[in-house]
């Protein structure tokens, strides 16, 4: 897994992201500069390889993913009113906001770009799969924004809104490093699977960071959920636990506009204590990383090329940030 990291910082090393004009170029490099974990790419990479794949191969496509995802990050921010990521001023705070749209932009087809580099008998499913992925992570970023303004979210929407805006960019990496390897149909659907049930376990894991994390290690603001009134899957889970005094509470301070209420997050977090919602969430990050690992299991294929997954499973869930 090391080895994965290591080749993923090696790839973007050699890459140049600053051209003219440099106020378009140079937010685009300073995020992804800034490095972030590399998730994507390096399960792309992981997913090829242990499927036999052409590390040379999958080196622009690995680069073509990680650079959607920062498009996604820079539009995301300013759509969250985020103020930092990775320990930083975000993209539109330190520039400003139409440099976000603007670069983010490039970065969509920049991404494509890198995508086709290399030529591949699969290169039509596998852009389709790429932009369909986008399309997704698009709707699903929709509802998230929706549901800021609704009372009424279950736990299901909740799921399906979080499958689409996150774990559908992870599955689609991995299905796109298997591709490029040609792995039988039977394993891509479980490599799929893997990555959605490890993409759902991810959300879940940033929406209980965003809340109880570590500014310092979390590299995000915390409270930035309660300030944007997400309805997280802990907001959720402590409708379902509180009493009806507690509920009529968190409605009312879901329903308020001011972005920066320090007491707002103290309360909301104080009633999420008080329920013990952080071991709700827990709960369901850890099924939904045994789900992940069931189809890991499935897949056909030697147990020592499946193993750089295992370990990036197991890192993340232990995940500080
Ligand atoms: C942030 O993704 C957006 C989510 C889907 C939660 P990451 O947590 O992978 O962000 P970086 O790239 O490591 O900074
Ligand atoms: C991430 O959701 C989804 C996308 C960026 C597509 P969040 O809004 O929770 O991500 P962070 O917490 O800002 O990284
Ligand atoms: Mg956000
Ligand atoms: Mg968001
Ligand atoms: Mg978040």
């Amino acid at each position: 897994m090391q080895t994965l990291l290591k080749k993923v910082q090696d790839i973007f090393a050699s890459e140049q992201f600053l051209h003219e004009p440099k106020e378009l170029y140079e937010p685009i490099d300073y995020t992804l500069r800034l490095g972030g974990k590399r998730i994507r790419p390096m399960l792309l990479l992981a997913a090829n390889q242990m499927f036999n794949g052409d590390m040379e191969q999958v080196r622009h496509a690995a680069v073509g993913i990680e650079t959607f995802h920062n498009f996604t990050l820079l539009h995301d921010d300013l759509m969250d009113k985020s103020p930092i990521r990775r320990g930083q001023p975000t993209v539109y705070r330190k520039w400003d906001e139409n440099t976000a749209i603007l670069s983010g932009d490039t970065m969509f087809a920049l991404a494509w770009r890198y995508f086709l580099v290399q030529p591949h008998a699969r290169l039509q499913e596998i852009l389709n799969c790429f932009n369909e992925t986008a399309i997704l992570v698009c709707e699903g970023q929709q509802y998230d924004m929706n549901f800021e303004r609704r009372e009424d979210i279950t736990i299901p929407e909740y799921m399906m809104m979080i499958r689409l805006k996150t774990a559908v960019l992870l599955a689609g990496a991995l299905k796109i490093g298997a591709l490029y390897a040609n792995a039988p149909e039977q394993d891509i659907d479980h490599i799929y699977e893997f990555g959605i049930h490890l993409g759902l376990a991810f959300q879940l894991q940033d929406d209980l960071l965003d809340s109880f994390g570590n500014v310092a290690e979390f590299g995000k603001q915390t409270g930035q959920d309660i300030r944007d009134n997400k309805k997280t899957y802990l907001f959720l889970s402590a409708l379902q636990s509180a009493p009806a005094d507690l509920r009529r509470e968190l409605f009312d301070l879901f329903a308020s506009t001011p972005q920066n209420s320090d007491a707002k997050v103290e309360r909301v977090l104080q009633i999420y204590r008080q329920l013990d919602i952080r071991h709700q969430v827990e709960e369901a990050i850890a099924k939904e990383f045994r789900d992940a690992v069931q189809h890991l299991d499935s897949i056909n294929t030697e147990e020592t090329l499946k193993k750089p997954l295992r370990e990036l499973t197991t890192t993340l869930f232990g995940r500080k940030k």
